[in-house]
């Protein structure tokens, strides 16, 4: 018999992952919870030592050397780094809290993918900026419109999209750098799921730099591997961009720690060395473990066949998905509803979940199997 919970609200998608955190099936938030490989426990055991390492060096020593081999594990091999170009920072949206206070110093709108995860339109919307949604088969697939980019000071794209998957291609990029460099429009990036998929690996700073436009990268160490949220954001930027990035960097922090700079240094050289690839086919397995468990479920569909991000999206049918978040939550199983990644339209998520994939294959087998259980209980005829 179903537990009777008390009614929830969850104003914003952080909001219902903080819902499952405790859960011991939160397939909510894509945040690495997988157990250590073999190799990351061991870096993992290292860390006293690597602590008295921090204690000792220089810390731009250590953080050019974080950046070098994350970086070019990712094959952004001509990403630069003097001149503060590459600033470390907490998080991933502490990087976007700067660079959206930097743009509305001399913008007021923004051009945003739709969808993508919803703390991006709200940082941004947080400093004051307007934003003008770019479909993502749009920015993939034409040029955007003159007439917009007019209109903005930047374009922002996530690449590989949250909760797509969608990648954008190098000649695609190439084209996007170049409306932006001919409309001098600053094209910002958020790359942070681009370790999963190798499409997404191509030398993002040679293009950008090539294109000679204003651009800005957030990427993101918190996705790949389960540190328990010790990760870093980077914010790196064009020599030319025009923001005052750095200052506003300072105002917030000094730096962050050359501890978990030096542990981001050892996962990304010993995922250079294979552990990349192996977190890819991890992820791979997991998706084809839940897709199976699923099968045969009457009106379902997975939406993003080709995705190699660690999280997919299940479309309910003519269920609602919140009515389905809500059976599944009273078996303890934590999934998202993806109205809000659809920060312009929330409609047109209502009939998805997103599931996360960086789990324990167990975890996502009894999650899956709780999830078939509640969507052939409940066929969709309440719709
Ligand atoms: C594309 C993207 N960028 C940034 C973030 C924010 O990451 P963090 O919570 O580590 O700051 C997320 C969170 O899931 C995300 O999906």
């Amino acid at each position: 018999m179903n537990r009777i919970l008390p009614t929830v609200s969850a104003e914003n998608l952080t909001q219902f992952e903080t819902l499952a955190l405790n859960s011991s099936m939160n397939l909510a938030d894509g945040h690495a919870r997988q157990q250590l490989t073999a190799a990351q426990a061991k870096i993992v055991a290292e860390l006293p030592d690597m602590w008295a390492e921090a204690v000792l060096r220089p810390v731009a020593e250590i953080e050019q050397e974080a950046a070098d081999s994350f970086f070019g594990m990712l094959g952004q091999h001509s990403h630069p780094f003097a001149a503060g170009r590459t600033l470390s920072c907490y998080s991933s949206s502490l990087a976007m809290e700067i660079l959206a206070r930097s743009l509305v110093t001399s913008s007021d709108a923004v051009a945003l993918i739709h969808p993508t995860f919803d703390n991006i339109p709200d940082i941004l919307r947080g400093v004051g900026l307007r934003l003008i949604p770019v479909e993502e088969e749009q920015a993939h697939d034409d040029d955007l419109p003159a007439e917009l980019l007019r209109q903005v000071g930047c374009v922002f794209v996530t690449t590989p999209n949250n909760p797509t998957g969608r990648v954008m291609t190098e000649a695609r990029l190439t084209r996007l750098a170049e409306q932006c460099a001919e409309h001098d429009v600053v094209l910002a990036l958020d790359t942070s799921f681009r370790g999963f998929d190798p499409d997404a690996q191509f030398d993002h700073y040679t293009v950008l730099d090539g294109s000679g436009c204003r651009w800005v990268v957030i990427e993101d160490t918190g996705k790949l591997w389960p540190t328990l949220e010790l990760k870093i954001g980077w914010l790196v930027r064009s020599a030319n961009v025009d923001l005052p990035i750095e200052k506003i960097h300072s105002d917030i922090l000094l730096g962050t720690s050359p501890l978990i700079l030096l542990m981001v240094k050892r996962f990304a050289d010993d995922g250079a060395d294979g552990g990349l690839t192996e977190l890819q086919r991890t992820i791979a397995e997991n998706r084809a473990l839940v897709r199976a468990e699923l099968a045969g479920v009457p009106d379902i569909a997975f939406v993003d066949e080709h995705a190699r991000t660690s999280v997919e999206r299940l479309h309910v049918g003519s269920r609602l998905a919140l009515d389905v978040w809500s059976a599944v939550r009273s078996h303890n199983l934590y999934v998202l509803p993806c109205q809000k990644f659809h920060w312009a339209r929330p409609d047109e998520g209502e009939r998805m979940l997103r599931l996360a994939l960086s789990r324990n294959p167990s975890t996502l087998v009894t999650g899956a199997q709780v999830l078939r259980s509640a969507l052939l209980a409940a066929p969709g005829l309440q719709s």
